[in-house]
């Protein structure tokens, strides 16, 4: 980055130690998940993205788990400072001034609840702040409900000179539809003097980071930057978390539209799954974690995926539920298949309905279309597995593997006691249990042997039929019971 570069020299200092009374949880309020991410990631990456050089979360409430996520989830481009007793969003930052390099020379000031913010919107805030050299800048909007954001108080020439709370506002200011989303940048130095003015006399007796407005007015000028209302929205109940989240589903799903994928309405993609050209996904379908779709798949109605890879030109039939797995090209998998974790289907594979798989790899071309549990397998090119196959994997202690070979067969309602290998294009007859290992070419049969007896069926139904009379005749001369 060059050093006339406006981004230069920017640190984010992000506000998460609050409680969120209003969520009415046990968990911290910034790692509650919109979209399969917690809230605050999104606005630690947006502030990443608009060219922060690093991140500082303030932490306070459920610090430890907090921290724990942020490191898990972003490494060291964000740190985090404790803020330990809540008193208010300028404590908060007052927090965080030790912990800013030498090199910042101005703060990105954001708040952990506000997950809909894009970084398009902060680098404009960033360069509006620097064009000019203001002290301070902040995004504003205009809302037709302004309840419960802080007031944008502008004097007759139309200058921002503070910002009210509403707890705080008169009533002339509660009418002003002009609010606060809470992102702000500050010159580093005029920040520092700022803060240490702060006062806690207003309704809630806090230090609240939004008096550094009034501060910036007095003593220069503040640079505003509208933006639209829909991205600013505060998280700060779950019916908000709720709207906030609907509203992320479309930017998501609209994001990978303009990628070149149809997304029906109604399909709920998680943020960071990756869904290329020409794929469709059909309504009703839910993509979780790092899935991934490939060109040209399709993945069709109420199909549930968490981290999995799908190849191109691959079909997911409906009602398919598939987790921790990968998918070849052009396989077909469903309708009501149920991939558990770490399957691995090769290319040209198909898995119908009601077929389990876990921990098996089939591999190119290999077949199992009908109602089957396969755990803990290996089945080889070209393999067709029957209906009713099942792989007794689990001896109540162990798991043990089933080994497939190449062009093996397995008929119909077989089962292959683990661990247990049958060789290349050998044939396992139907009906047949398996617990030795099958050579190579070779003929598994089990079954018992079918024995016919002529003109047998007519005398066995008269004897039935004879034994069902006396029973019901029985029946009617007992006294009734008691019951
Ligand atoms: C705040 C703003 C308000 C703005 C609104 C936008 C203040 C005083 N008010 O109100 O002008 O319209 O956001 O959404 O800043 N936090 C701390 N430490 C604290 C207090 C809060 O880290 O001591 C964090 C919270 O975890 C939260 C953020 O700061 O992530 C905002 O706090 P919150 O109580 O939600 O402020 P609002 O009432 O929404
Ligand atoms: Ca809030």
């Amino acid at each position: 980055m060059s050093p006339r570069d406006p981004r230069a020299g920017v640190t984010a200092v992000i506000l998460a130690a609050g409680e969120g009374k209003r969520m009415k949880s046990s968990d911290p309020k910034v790692l509650h998940e919109m979209c399969g991410r917690p809230l605050l990631d999104f606005v630690v990456q947006a502030a990443l993205q608009a060219g922060a050089d690093d991140a500082i979360v303030v932490v306070g409430h459920g610090r430890d788990e907090v921290t724990a996520h942020l490191t898990a989830a972003f490494g060291d481009q964000a740190r985090t400072t404790v803020q330990s007793e809540q008193q208010g969003t300028g404590h908060a930052v007052q927090c965080a001034l030790p912990s800013l390099s030498g090199d910042a020379q101005a703060v990105l000031l954001l708040y952990g609840d506000t997950p809909l913010v894009q970084a398009d919107d902060l680098r404009a805030l960033i360069a509006a702040r620097n064009d000019g050299d203001h002290e301070l800048g902040m995004l504003t909007c205009q809302l037709t409900d302004p309840t419960g954001y802080g007031r944008i108080v502008r004097d007759e020439s139309g200058a921002i000179v503070a910002v009210r709370e509403q707890r705080d506002a008169s009533d002339a200011e509660r009418a002003i539809d002009e609010v606060n989303p809470g992102m702000m940048v500050a010159r580093i130095d005029f920040l520092s003097e700022a803060l240490a003015t702060l006062r806690p006399d207003n309704d809630q007796g806090e230090l609240y980071l939004t008096d550094i407005v009034a501060a910036a007015a007095a003593r220069g000028t503040v640079a505003s930057q509208p933006a639209a209302a829909a991205t600013l929205a505060g998280v700060n109940d779950r019916a908000q978390l709720a709207a906030a989240e609907a509203s992320m589903f479309n930017v998501i799903a609209d994001g990978l539209r303009k990628g070149g994928a149809t997304i029906r309405q109604g399909a709920r993609i998680d943020a960071g799954v990756q869904v290329e050209r020409d794929a469709t996904i059909e309504h009703g379908v839910v993509l979780r974690g790092a899935t991934c779709i490939g060109p040209g798949a399709r993945i069709d109605v109420g199909c549930v995926l968490e981290n999995v890879s799908v190849a191109s030109g691959a079909y997911l039939k409906p009602y398919s539920v598939c987790t921790d797995s990968t998918i070849g090209e052009n396989a077909r998998v469903g309708p009501f298949s149920h991939l558990r974790p770490n399957s691995q289907l090769d290319a040209e594979v198909h898995v119908g309905n009601f077929v389990e798989t876990k921990q098996t790899h089939l591999r190119r071309g290999a077949k199992a279309n009908h109602l089957a549990y396969l755990g803990d397998g290996d089945i080889g090119e070209q393999a067709n597995v029957g209906a009713g196959t099942i792989f007794c994997n689990y001896d109540g202690f162990q798991k043990h593997r089933t080994v497939l070979g190449r062009g093996a067969f397995i008929g119909s309602d077989s089962q292959t006691v683990a661990p247990v290998t049958i060789g290349d294009g050998a044939y396992v007859a139907t009906g047949t249990t398996v617990t030795r290992d099958v050579p190579a070419d070779g003929l598994a049969i089990s079954r018992v042997r079918q024995d016919n007896k002529e003109g047998y069926a007519p005398r066995l139904k008269a004897r039935l039929k004879a034994a069902a009379a006396r029973a019901k005749a029985a029946a009617k001369d007992k006294p009734p019971s008691d019951q």
